[in-house]
Protein backbone atom coordinates (compact mmCIF):
# COMPACT_ATOMS: atom_id res chain seq x y z
CA UNK A 1 0.00 0.00 0.00
CA UNK A 2 0.92 3.46 -0.94
CA UNK A 3 0.88 6.24 1.99
CA UNK A 4 -0.60 8.88 0.20
CA UNK A 5 -1.58 11.82 2.03
CA UNK A 6 -5.62 10.38 1.98
CA UNK A 7 -4.79 6.82 3.38
CA UNK A 8 -2.65 8.75 5.89
CA UNK A 9 -5.40 10.94 6.95
CA UNK A 10 -7.54 7.83 6.92
CA UNK A 11 -5.52 6.23 9.07
CA UNK A 12 -5.26 9.20 11.80
CA UNK A 13 -8.98 8.69 11.75
CA UNK A 14 -9.26 5.10 11.90
CA UNK A 15 -7.13 5.64 15.34
CA UNK A 16 -8.51 8.63 16.87
CA UNK A 17 -11.64 6.45 16.77
CA UNK A 18 -9.81 3.60 18.34
CA UNK A 19 -8.46 5.86 20.72
CA UNK A 20 -12.49 7.16 21.93
CA UNK A 21 -13.01 3.34 22.22
CA UNK A 22 -10.36 3.11 24.26
CA UNK A 23 -10.72 5.98 26.90
CA UNK A 24 -14.65 4.67 26.59
CA UNK A 25 -14.28 1.37 28.06
CA UNK A 26 -10.99 1.67 30.11
CA UNK A 27 -12.24 4.40 32.50
CA UNK A 28 -10.94 3.56 35.74
CA UNK A 29 -14.22 1.04 36.96
CA UNK A 30 -13.79 -1.52 39.54
CA UNK A 31 -13.21 -5.20 37.63
CA UNK A 32 -16.70 -6.42 38.98
CA UNK A 33 -18.36 -3.28 38.47
CA UNK A 34 -21.38 -3.94 36.10
CA UNK A 35 -21.23 -1.97 32.90
CA UNK A 36 -24.24 0.68 34.01
CA UNK A 37 -24.54 3.49 31.41
CA UNK A 38 -23.10 6.35 32.79
CA UNK A 39 -25.10 8.57 34.78
CA UNK A 40 -26.86 11.74 32.84
CA UNK A 41 -25.00 14.58 35.47
CA UNK A 42 -22.10 13.50 36.49
CA UNK A 43 -21.01 14.20 40.34
CA UNK A 44 -18.68 17.25 40.48
CA UNK A 45 -15.28 16.08 41.48
CA UNK A 46 -13.18 18.71 43.33
CA UNK A 47 -9.56 17.84 41.68
CA UNK A 48 -7.20 19.40 44.42
CA UNK A 49 -4.35 21.53 43.19
CA UNK A 50 -1.68 19.61 42.84
CA UNK A 51 2.06 20.79 44.40
CA UNK A 52 4.60 21.71 41.56
CA UNK A 53 6.42 18.20 41.27
CA UNK A 54 9.74 18.92 43.58
CA UNK A 55 12.67 19.35 41.56
CA UNK A 56 15.73 16.49 41.98
CA UNK A 57 18.70 15.76 41.52
CA UNK A 58 19.39 14.27 37.89
CA UNK A 59 19.68 10.19 38.34
CA UNK A 60 17.65 10.38 41.48
CA UNK A 61 13.86 10.64 41.14
CA UNK A 62 13.25 10.83 44.60
CA UNK A 63 15.00 11.78 48.19
CA UNK A 64 17.12 8.79 49.39
CA UNK A 65 16.02 8.86 52.83
CA UNK A 66 17.59 6.15 55.39
CA UNK A 67 14.90 5.13 57.99
CA UNK A 68 17.80 4.32 60.28
CA UNK A 69 19.35 7.66 59.92
CA UNK A 70 21.37 8.78 63.36
CA UNK A 71 19.83 11.76 65.16
CA UNK A 72 21.78 14.89 65.27
CA UNK A 73 19.79 17.21 66.93
CA UNK A 74 17.11 18.03 69.52
CA UNK A 75 14.91 20.56 70.72
CA UNK A 76 13.03 21.01 73.82
CA UNK A 77 11.74 24.18 75.63
CA UNK A 78 14.36 26.52 73.63
CA UNK A 79 17.47 24.12 74.17
CA UNK A 80 19.14 22.55 70.96
CA UNK A 81 21.09 19.59 71.98
CA UNK A 82 23.44 17.38 70.04
CA UNK A 83 25.46 13.88 70.61
CA UNK A 84 28.52 14.48 71.67
CA UNK A 85 31.18 13.04 69.17
CA UNK A 86 34.60 11.94 70.11
CA UNK A 87 35.10 14.49 67.71
CA UNK A 88 32.97 17.52 69.02
CA UNK A 89 34.69 16.45 72.40
CA UNK A 90 38.31 16.65 70.97
CA UNK A 91 37.29 20.00 69.17
CA UNK A 92 35.74 21.36 72.29
CA UNK A 93 38.37 19.56 74.79
CA UNK A 94 36.24 17.67 77.12
CA UNK A 95 37.03 14.99 78.88
CA UNK A 96 37.08 11.60 76.50
CA UNK A 97 35.14 9.63 79.16
CA UNK A 98 32.49 12.63 79.45
CA UNK A 99 28.92 11.10 78.22
CA UNK A 100 25.42 12.99 77.10
CA UNK A 101 24.32 15.60 75.65
CA UNK A 102 26.03 18.93 73.79
CA UNK A 103 23.75 22.39 74.30
CA UNK A 104 25.00 24.36 71.35
CA UNK A 105 22.04 26.70 71.63
CA UNK A 106 19.68 28.36 74.27
CA UNK A 107 16.83 30.32 74.31
CA UNK A 108 13.40 30.32 75.84
CA UNK A 109 12.90 28.64 79.08
CA UNK A 110 16.72 27.18 78.74
CA UNK A 111 17.84 30.26 78.79
CA UNK A 112 15.73 31.36 81.50
CA UNK A 113 16.86 28.36 83.74
CA UNK A 114 20.26 29.06 83.29
CA UNK A 115 21.60 26.95 80.40
CA UNK A 116 24.29 27.60 78.73
CA UNK A 117 25.69 26.77 74.99
CA UNK A 118 28.40 24.42 76.08
CA UNK A 119 26.96 23.13 78.53
CA UNK A 120 26.74 18.80 78.40
CA UNK A 121 23.65 17.60 79.81
CA UNK A 122 24.44 14.26 81.40
CA UNK A 123 21.25 13.40 83.10
CA UNK A 124 17.53 14.89 83.10
CA UNK A 125 15.29 14.18 86.12
CA UNK A 126 18.62 11.77 87.30
CA UNK A 127 18.44 9.67 84.41
CA UNK A 128 21.67 8.92 82.17
CA UNK A 129 20.83 11.37 78.70
CA UNK A 130 24.05 10.08 76.55
CA UNK A 131 21.64 9.53 72.62
CA UNK A 132 18.83 12.15 71.62
CA UNK A 133 16.36 8.84 72.03
CA UNK A 134 17.43 8.90 75.24
CA UNK A 135 16.36 12.71 76.00
CA UNK A 136 13.16 12.01 73.77
CA UNK A 137 12.48 8.99 75.99
CA UNK A 138 13.12 11.21 79.29
CA UNK A 139 11.25 14.38 77.80
CA UNK A 140 8.04 11.95 77.38
CA UNK A 141 7.74 11.03 81.01
CA UNK A 142 8.21 14.35 82.47
CA UNK A 143 6.27 15.90 79.63
CA UNK A 144 2.66 16.94 81.85
CA UNK A 145 5.01 18.38 84.58
CA UNK A 146 5.98 21.96 85.11
CA UNK A 147 9.68 21.33 85.75
CA UNK A 148 12.44 19.28 85.36
CA UNK A 149 15.96 19.19 86.64
CA UNK A 150 19.04 19.26 83.96
CA UNK A 151 22.25 18.72 85.23
CA UNK A 152 25.43 19.85 83.13
CA UNK A 153 29.12 19.39 83.24
CA UNK A 154 30.11 23.03 83.10
CA UNK A 155 33.72 24.01 83.33
CA UNK A 156 35.01 20.60 84.96
CA UNK A 157 32.28 20.55 87.43
CA UNK A 158 28.77 19.20 87.68
CA UNK A 159 25.43 21.82 87.79
CA UNK A 160 21.48 21.33 88.09
CA UNK A 161 19.16 23.53 87.02
CA UNK A 162 15.81 23.76 87.06
CA UNK A 163 13.88 23.97 83.12
CA UNK A 164 10.33 25.20 84.02
CA UNK A 165 7.70 25.17 81.58
CA UNK A 166 4.79 27.82 81.84
CA UNK A 167 2.26 25.14 80.86
CA UNK A 168 3.82 21.90 80.61
CA UNK A 169 7.49 20.81 79.57
CA UNK A 170 6.05 18.39 76.51
CA UNK A 171 8.03 16.48 74.05
CA UNK A 172 11.72 16.86 72.80
CA UNK A 173 11.78 16.82 68.67
CA UNK A 174 14.79 15.68 67.10
CA UNK A 175 16.09 15.92 63.24
CA UNK A 176 18.60 14.44 61.28
CA UNK A 177 21.59 15.71 59.75
CA UNK A 178 19.87 17.64 57.01
CA UNK A 179 19.06 16.81 53.71
CA UNK A 180 22.27 17.02 50.85
CA UNK A 181 22.74 16.96 47.29
CA UNK A 182 24.22 13.72 46.20
CA UNK A 183 27.48 15.91 44.60
CA UNK A 184 27.73 18.21 48.01
CA UNK A 185 31.13 18.62 49.73
CA UNK A 186 31.77 17.21 52.92
CA UNK A 187 32.36 20.66 55.21
CA UNK A 188 33.38 18.08 58.02
CA UNK A 189 35.61 15.78 58.64
CA UNK A 190 34.70 12.44 57.31
CA UNK A 191 32.07 10.79 59.74
CA UNK A 192 31.15 7.59 57.53
CA UNK A 193 28.74 6.96 54.68
CA UNK A 194 26.68 10.13 54.43
CA UNK A 195 23.80 8.13 54.02
CA UNK A 196 24.02 6.95 57.72
CA UNK A 197 23.25 10.74 58.53
CA UNK A 198 22.26 12.78 55.35
CA UNK A 199 19.01 12.24 53.59
CA UNK A 200 20.14 12.95 49.97
CA UNK A 201 18.36 14.83 47.45
CA UNK A 202 17.53 18.41 46.57
CA UNK A 203 14.18 18.85 48.19
CA UNK A 204 15.32 19.54 51.49
CA UNK A 205 16.06 23.01 51.21
CA UNK A 206 14.48 26.34 50.05
CA UNK A 207 16.77 27.39 46.87
CA UNK A 208 17.82 29.98 47.21
CA UNK A 209 17.47 30.28 50.55
CA UNK A 210 15.67 33.33 51.95
CA UNK A 211 18.19 35.16 53.86
CA UNK A 212 20.46 35.11 50.44
CA UNK A 213 17.65 36.73 48.72
CA UNK A 214 18.95 40.19 48.00
CA UNK A 215 16.44 42.64 47.10
CA UNK A 216 16.92 45.66 44.67
CA UNK A 217 17.40 49.37 46.38
CA UNK A 218 13.95 50.58 46.41
CA UNK A 219 12.70 54.05 44.53
CA UNK A 220 14.27 57.54 46.81
CA UNK A 221 12.86 60.72 46.48
CA UNK A 222 15.68 63.22 44.46
CA UNK A 223 16.13 64.80 47.78
CA UNK A 224 16.37 61.92 49.93
CA UNK A 225 18.94 61.26 52.29
CA UNK A 226 21.32 58.49 52.34
CA UNK A 227 20.44 56.15 55.63
CA UNK A 228 23.66 54.39 54.27
CA UNK A 229 27.38 55.54 53.80
CA UNK A 230 28.53 57.06 50.74
CA UNK A 231 28.20 54.37 48.06
CA UNK A 232 28.81 56.19 44.53
CA UNK A 233 25.80 58.41 42.83
CA UNK A 234 22.66 57.74 43.87
CA UNK A 235 20.93 56.90 40.50
CA UNK A 236 23.43 54.34 40.30
CA UNK A 237 21.51 51.96 42.31
CA UNK A 238 18.00 53.87 42.90
CA UNK A 239 15.68 54.51 41.10
CA UNK A 240 14.73 58.20 41.55
CA UNK A 241 11.23 59.28 41.59
CA UNK A 242 10.60 63.36 41.34
C1 LIG B 1 27.73 10.86 61.62
C2 LIG B 1 26.83 11.69 60.86
C3 LIG B 1 27.30 12.31 59.55
C4 LIG B 1 27.88 11.68 58.48
C5 LIG B 1 28.25 10.22 58.35
C6 LIG B 1 28.06 12.69 57.46
N1 LIG B 1 27.59 13.89 57.90
FE1 LIG B 1 27.51 15.63 56.88
N2 LIG B 1 26.75 16.59 58.47
C7 LIG B 1 26.40 15.98 59.64
C8 LIG B 1 25.85 16.96 60.55
C9 LIG B 1 25.35 16.70 61.96
C10 LIG B 1 25.87 18.19 59.86
C11 LIG B 1 25.40 19.56 60.40
C12 LIG B 1 26.54 20.48 60.69
C13 LIG B 1 27.73 19.82 61.36
O1 LIG B 1 27.58 19.19 62.40
O2 LIG B 1 28.85 19.93 60.81
C14 LIG B 1 26.44 17.92 58.55
C15 LIG B 1 26.60 18.85 57.57
C16 LIG B 1 26.91 18.55 56.25
C17 LIG B 1 26.79 19.47 55.15
C18 LIG B 1 26.27 20.91 55.24
C19 LIG B 1 24.80 20.79 55.01
C20 LIG B 1 23.99 22.01 55.32
O3 LIG B 1 22.94 22.19 54.69
O4 LIG B 1 24.38 22.77 56.22
C21 LIG B 1 27.17 18.81 54.03
C22 LIG B 1 27.20 19.35 52.62
C23 LIG B 1 27.56 17.47 54.44
N3 LIG B 1 27.38 17.35 55.81
C24 LIG B 1 28.04 16.50 53.60
C25 LIG B 1 28.34 15.21 53.98
C26 LIG B 1 28.85 14.21 53.07
C27 LIG B 1 29.14 14.42 51.61
C28 LIG B 1 29.02 13.06 53.80
C29 LIG B 1 29.57 11.72 53.34
C30 LIG B 1 30.88 11.73 52.72
C31 LIG B 1 28.61 13.37 55.16
N4 LIG B 1 28.23 14.66 55.23
C32 LIG B 1 28.62 12.45 56.21
C33 LIG B 1 26.52 14.65 59.97
C34 LIG B 1 27.11 13.69 59.17
C1 LIG C 1 25.90 50.97 45.08
C2 LIG C 1 24.46 51.10 45.24
C3 LIG C 1 23.87 52.26 46.03
C4 LIG C 1 24.14 53.58 45.89
C5 LIG C 1 25.17 54.24 44.95
C6 LIG C 1 23.26 54.28 46.78
N1 LIG C 1 22.50 53.39 47.44
FE1 LIG C 1 21.00 53.81 48.77
N2 LIG C 1 20.67 51.86 49.06
C7 LIG C 1 21.29 50.84 48.40
C8 LIG C 1 20.81 49.56 48.91
C9 LIG C 1 21.27 48.19 48.44
C10 LIG C 1 19.84 49.87 49.87
C11 LIG C 1 19.00 48.87 50.69
C12 LIG C 1 19.47 48.81 52.12
C13 LIG C 1 20.97 48.60 52.28
O1 LIG C 1 21.53 47.67 51.70
O2 LIG C 1 21.61 49.37 53.01
C14 LIG C 1 19.76 51.32 49.93
C15 LIG C 1 18.91 52.00 50.78
C16 LIG C 1 18.72 53.36 50.71
C17 LIG C 1 17.66 54.07 51.39
C18 LIG C 1 16.61 53.44 52.29
C19 LIG C 1 15.42 53.13 51.40
C20 LIG C 1 14.33 52.34 52.04
O3 LIG C 1 13.18 52.60 51.71
O4 LIG C 1 14.65 51.44 52.85
C21 LIG C 1 17.76 55.40 51.06
C22 LIG C 1 16.86 56.53 51.50
C23 LIG C 1 18.93 55.50 50.21
N3 LIG C 1 19.48 54.26 50.01
C24 LIG C 1 19.40 56.70 49.69
C25 LIG C 1 20.52 56.80 48.89
C26 LIG C 1 21.05 58.09 48.43
C27 LIG C 1 20.46 59.45 48.77
C28 LIG C 1 22.13 57.78 47.65
C29 LIG C 1 23.07 58.75 46.96
C30 LIG C 1 23.67 59.80 47.79
C31 LIG C 1 22.28 56.34 47.64
N4 LIG C 1 21.29 55.79 48.41
C32 LIG C 1 23.25 55.66 46.95
C33 LIG C 1 22.26 50.96 47.42
C34 LIG C 1 22.82 52.15 47.00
Amino acid sequence: MKWSPDSLLSAGFLGLIALVFLAMFSSPRGVDAPLAPAPAVQPRTIVPAQPPAPETAPGSPAPFINPKARLSEGHWKGLEALPLSAELKQKLRLPMELEGLLVDEVTLNAARAGLLAGDVIVTINGRAVNTLEAMVEESRKVQMSKSVPITVYRAGRLQTFLLVARTNLGLAQVETAPMILPGDIMPHPYRGPCTQCHPIGSTGHIVPDPDGVILPPPPIRADAAAPHKDRGPCQACHPIIQ
